[in-house]
């Protein structure tokens, strides 16, 4: 465990004592929980910031997440069927698509995230909910597993190797099984990959940033058959913004304040790519 998981350890600790009870549990746009009233949940929440994603509800709290997950994944879901599928979320952060896939038969759900902060959310929200979630705390490095359904979202511009990644996740994929990638894209009808010189919108661990063709030529020499660019959509304030459950600044100030089509670095502003496609 690295120095920063040390930190967190007390943390981890307290959330395995919670013994919640309780009464009804809904899972919708917003993860609502109606559990025993307990201080503590507040205090635990509010030690686990920065939620980026969500939100969740427990009893009057609500963890109004940086990010508006249900938009993404309203978005991908008309594009998966995962009744009796083995699915693999890949960068799975706290949980949030993967709570939300529950309600649809999945033989299995499984996670794999290397970030100790949002896997001690998970586990904060799965004491709850109890749903039967493998959650590995690693990264794309690590895979194991054979699986029908991958969803890999908001990670392949974080990756210095997303070739590497691509090829890992056609290798633990089912002849035939989907997987539905999205990342960052800028526009250019050619296959093209822009590596910012040091940050983009503020994040050092941008890697390449693909256009829309760039991203399925690269799947398609990865393994992958039939990508279907499924959607295209600009990230707007309505999808991630600052709120009180995070530390620190979001959106707003990643974009330059004269010209929101651009990042405070000129680069083009975020927009992201959809892609579908079937291991070949
Ligand atoms: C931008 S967030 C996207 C979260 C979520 N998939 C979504 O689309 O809303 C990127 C996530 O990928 C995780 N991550 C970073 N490197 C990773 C790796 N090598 N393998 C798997 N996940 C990784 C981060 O910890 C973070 O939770």
């Amino acid at each position: 465990m690295q120095l920063a998981d040390t930190r967190l350890r007390p943390l981890h600790d307290r959330i395995e004592r919670i013994k919640p009870i309780v009464a009804s549990v809904t899972i919708g746009d917003t993860i609502e929980i109606e559990a025993e009233n307990c201080e503590e949940y507040l205090r635990i929440a509010e030690e686990l910031k920065a939620w980026r994603k969500g939100p969740f509800k427990i009893n009057d709290i609500f963890i109004d997440s940086e990010w508006r997950s249900y938009i993404k994944y309203n978005l991908i879901k008309p594009h998966i069927d995962v009744r009796g599928k083995r699915v693999l979320d890949l960068g799975c952060n706290n949980g949030y698509y993967l709570f939300r896939l529950s309600a649809d038969a999945p033989a299995s759900l499984t996670g794999y995230d290397p970030a100790f902060l949002p896997y001690l959310q998970f586990l904060f929200i799965n004491k709850f909910l109890q749903i039967p979630i493998n959650y590995k705390l690693a990264g794309s490095g690590d895979l194991e597993g054979e699986y029908d359904v991958v969803l890999c979202l908001g990670v392949i511009y974080h990756r210095s190797d997303p070739v590497g990644t691509l090829k890992k996740i056609a290798g633990t994929l089912q002849r035939g099984g989907e997987v539905i990638v999205d990342s960052i894209i800028f526009d250019s009808d050619e296959s093209l990959f822009l590596m910012p010189k040091s940050r983009y919108a503020k994040m050092r661990n941008v890697w390449f940033i693909p256009t829309a063709a760039g991203l399925i030529n690269m799947m398609e020499r990865c393994g992958f058959c039939g990508c279907r660019l499924i959607a295209v959509k600009e990230t707007g304030l309505d999808e991630q913004r600052k709120t009180e459950w995070i530390v620190g600044e979001s959106l707003e100030a990643f974009l330059d304040p004269n010209d929101r089509t651009k990042t405070i670095e000129g680069y083009p502003a975020p927009k992201r790519a959809y892609i579908k496609a079937r291991k070949a």
